[in-house]
């Protein structure tokens, strides 16, 4: 049958509206190489009707890298997954699990768990589509359908279409009454019915969501389900993804500190900077890698009032970046001269590096 399983979902960083743009993507691939990254939703009819390239476009860098779309017209999605397999992404996962009352005002998110029929169809006219595999992102229930059996049910009713990858936030949303961040915190996690669903559908890769903290919890969760996504601690800790490459995939090593990640992201930063892009755009998504160090606040309060000046670039995040130490290593000159940037270089690239590497500007407090 078509939709094989074809991305490696042992660990996911999860979509996140505003959050997991292409830069933040840019920077999380500094930290690691082999973890699934899943964009914002993007709504299938601003890919079809809407600027494609503006919704769509991403770096090489980023893969492996899964698109969220959003939406309930089975032709409308297929014609939206037609244009994604064009710009070269490695899934397409449809949001059944978004509660904002406008996102289910126009029929999409996690009001779809009350149409699992529905949500068949469109997967399956997904699946017609494209041959880069189909996935689902859903809640456990929403409202007072609830229970274990709705949520299996669901399931079933969507595998129906050949869809074997569900990742499932471990939270029931409530559709009116709570923001969507409170939707995130006020249901309880119930990480068991996850592990209930992957023992009651073996054939199923069933990816558990919702309130993992550390990489150390992943590999626990591991023992019972195929995946774990992690959302807002990556995103606001993004250092606990430097173990993710050898401790969950079992191959390659993460950067060897802070202070490297910042070195990577240079060639990136320079040529984005010089196409125009404010650099308070790429560097709002750096502003916890220092969470915990001392200095952290400084390189903060540094990037975010300097990192809006019109000319502010790689020089303002050098000196946020020398305002804060790295426990992580002894030395940084030996750091910046053992990691730089293995997915970042080209010539262009290669040649900011070096030349940072040789003035030293982001040789921190030792
Ligand atoms: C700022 C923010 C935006 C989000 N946007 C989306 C989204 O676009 N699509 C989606 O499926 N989930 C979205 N979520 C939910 C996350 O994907 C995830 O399911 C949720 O945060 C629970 O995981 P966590 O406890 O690891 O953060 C968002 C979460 C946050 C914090």
């Amino acid at each position: 049958m078509k939709n094989s399983i074809g991305t490696d979902h042992r660990l996911c960083v999860a979509p996140m509206m505003e959050w997991t743009d292409r830069h933040c993507r840019v920077f999380l691939r500094c930290l690691t190489q082999r973890t699934l990254l899943y964009t914002e939703m993007v709504h299938c009819g601003a890919v079809v009707h809407g600027d494609a390239e503006r919704h769509l476009g991403h770096d090489a860098i980023e893969h492996p890298l899964a698109l969220q779309l959003g939406g309930s017209i089975p032709d409308e999605l297929a014609a939206a997954a037609r244009v994604a397999e064009s710009f070269g992404y490695d899934e397409i996962n449809l949001n059944v699990g978004c509660p904002s009352e406008r996102v289910s005002a126009g029929r999409f998110g996690a009001c779809l768990m009350a149409e699992p029929e529905l949500v068949r169809d469109c997967v399956g006219a997904m699946i017609e589509a494209v041959s880069v595999p189909i996935t689902v992102k859903s809640r456990i229930g929403i409202d007072d359908r609830d229970s274990y059996e709705e949520l299996a049910g669901f399931v079933a009713t969507v595998a129906q279409s050949g869809c074997k990858t569900f990742i499932i936030h471990a939270r029931k949303a409530l559709l009116s009454g709570l923001s969507p961040k409170q939707n995130r915190e006020i249901p309880p996690l119930e990480h068991d019915r996850v592990m209930r669903l992957k023992s009651d559908f073996p054939d199923l890769e069933i990816i558990l969501n919702g309130g993992v903290q550390s990489i150390g919890e992943a590999l626990s969760h591991l023992d019972h389900v195929n995946g774990v996504m992690i959302g807002r601690a990556a995103y606001q800790d993004p250092w606990l993804l430097r173990d993710a490459d050898r401790c969950i995939f079992g191959g390659g090593s993460g950067p060897s500190s802070r202070h490297a990640v910042v070195n990577s992201m240079l060639p990136y930063i320079d040529s984005k900077c010089r196409a125009g892009v404010p650099l308070a755009r790429i560097t709002r998504h750096m502003l916890g890698l220092f969470n915990g160090v001392p200095g952290a606040r400084s390189w903060r309060r540094y990037l975010s009032e300097q990192g809006s000046r019109v000319d502010a670039g790689v020089e303002t995040v050098l000196a946020a970046a020398e305002l804060v130490a790295d426990p992580a290593v002894s030395g940084h000159a030996e750091v910046r001269s053992a990691d730089p940037a293995p997915t970042l270089q080209g010539d262009a690239m290669g040649t900011v590096i070096t030349k940072h590497m040789s003035t030293g500007p982001v040789a921190g407090k030792s």
